[in-house]
């Protein structure tokens, strides 16, 4: 429950990257000694991947809010196929992972927030050219066969795909010879999984490159590892300082500003002030009005996809016609209804939102994914009234202390419950 028109300000700390996290938790399947990971956000989807290496025989141990203790060395099966897994959009990063132990996967088929079609042709294409054998069973399951040859092999991506990379990492880190990976995704948190990898004794090359090179290794070690800061959870509080008029300080500790380029430029493009420092960014939105620009959303280091519902939701906020164009996704515009309810001038027409600026006014809203739940927030920190966000788990899934950050930048924000309202995030 969100009173808007209060300008933010004062200091918030960004946590652990989700999408860093949800691919090296499942990393750990590939260590031969027990790990210690530390700066994990305080979200649902850790919760749930860390169930589900319960559940396969990993020993996780919950050190404090954001530290897990995980021995791997007790998992004994090669099959994730229970519901929590079809949940969940990461789980696919077992794929890589257990083939990459013992050279057989079994998991269902990942589901994920529905931004139209989101095929895997390309992991299953990388893990067909390191020797497996694929098999869809029942339009449910995938199962990967390499028993009789698993090695490495030069996979050249035909799209750039975060997830295909990062399964390919995953499972090139311990086959047989040299993996190259060509046009493979450079996001920030591909960085931090190859470290982490290489922390523990793997041989990858070029990360964040879009060549990478991978040699394969006999034995990875234990070791204490420290994920990085979350550059769509900075840049949803960048896009509310914007939006909210405000002036206030992101702290990003561990992670250059430099990540965070492409949100600084579109927001000083607009007329903000941002001063970048060696671990945070100061947002500074109350020199002049601010103006309309056009966005196009593009694989890092291009504008992300996953701050897009974000700055539509500032765009409604600022005079003029804006329009964003959305190249990675099909289907990311669901949720424009829900701000068309409050007030939002936004017509979709394919890739292209068109938005003029105005007024928002506070209404019922629903979160329909984990971004689109961002654009509400956003937006209901602007609109004048009460709006009520429902489906608010899908927030969570995504978001560490969510409600406590905003509420410690002085927004009129509280999280209310309904027992007999359903609320239904189930996919990631
Ligand atoms: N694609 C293919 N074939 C494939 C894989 C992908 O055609 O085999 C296409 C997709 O359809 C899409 C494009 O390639 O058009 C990019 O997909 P990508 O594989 O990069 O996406 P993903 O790995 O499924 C991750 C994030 C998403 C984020 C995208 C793009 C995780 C768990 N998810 O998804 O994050 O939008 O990369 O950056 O890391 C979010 O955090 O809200 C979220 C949805």
């Amino acid at each position: 429950m969100i009173t808007g028109g209060k300008p933010l300000c004062g200091e918030v700390t960004v946590s652990g990257a989700k999408n860093a996290a949800v691919a090296i938790i499942p990393g750990v399947v590939l260590c031969d000694e027990p790990c210690r990971i530390e700066n994990i956000p305080n979200i649902s989807d850790v919760s749930v991947i860390a169930n589900i290496l319960r559940d396969m025989g990993a020993m996780v141990r919950r050190v404090d809010k954001n530290t897990l203790d995980i021995d791997p060395r007790p998992i004994n099966t090669f099959e994730a196929t229970e519901d929590s897994v079809r949940k969940m959009r990461a789980s696919y990063y077992l794929l890589g992972a257990l083939l990459g132990r013992f050279h057989q996967a079994k998991v269902a088929l990942p589901g994920g927030c529905n931004f139209g079609v989101r095929p895997i042709d390309q992991h299953l294409k990388g893990f067909q050219l390191m020797g497996a054998k694929n098999e869809l069973i029942n339009g449910a399951i995938i199962d990967l066969d390499a028993t009789e040859s698993f090695h490495g092999a030069r996979i050249y991506f035909d799209t750039v795909s975060v997830g295909s990379t990062i399964n390919i990492m995953l499972a090139a880190v311990k086959a047989e010879g040299q993996t190259i990976i060509e046009n493979a995704a450079k996001e920030p948190h591909i960085v931090d999984l190859a470290n982490f990898l290489n922390s523990m004794g793997a041989n990858i090359r070029g990360a964040g490159t879009d060549v990478i090179k991978i040699r394969g290794v006999d034995y990875l070690h234990g070791v204490t590892y420290s994920i990085i800061p979350d550059q769509i959870e900075a840049g949803t509080y960048m896009a509310a300082a914007a939006a909210t008029r405000g002036k206030y300080s992101v702290t990003v500790r561990n992670i250059t500003p430099k990540h965070l380029e492409s949100i600084s430029s579109k927001l000083r493009e607009m007329g903000c002030e941002i001063d970048e420092y060696d671990e945070a960014v100061i947002v500074d939105a109350t020199q002049r009005p601010l103006t309309r620009v056009n966005i196009k959303t593009m694989p890092h280091p291009g504008f992300p996809t996953d701050c897009q519902p974000q700055f539509v939701a500032l765009l409604t906020t600022v005079k003029g016609t804006s329009i964003v164009n959305e190249s990675v996704w099909d289907n990311r515009y669901q949720y424009v209804s829900e701000l068309v309810r409050m007030g939002a001038n936004i017509s979709v027409e394919g890739r292209l939102a068109i938005i003029e600026g105005g007024h928002l006014t506070a209404a019922p809203v629903k979160a329909t994914d984990l971004r689109a739940g961002a654009a509400m927030l956003i937006a209901g920190l602007v609109a004048e009234g009460t709006t009520n966000i429902s489906n608010i788990s899908y927030i969570e899934r995504g978001y560490s202390d969510v409600v406590t950050k905003f509420q410690s930048l002085g927004a009129d924000i509280k999280k209310v419950y309904f027992p007999d309202k359903e609320d239904a995030a189930t996919t990631a």
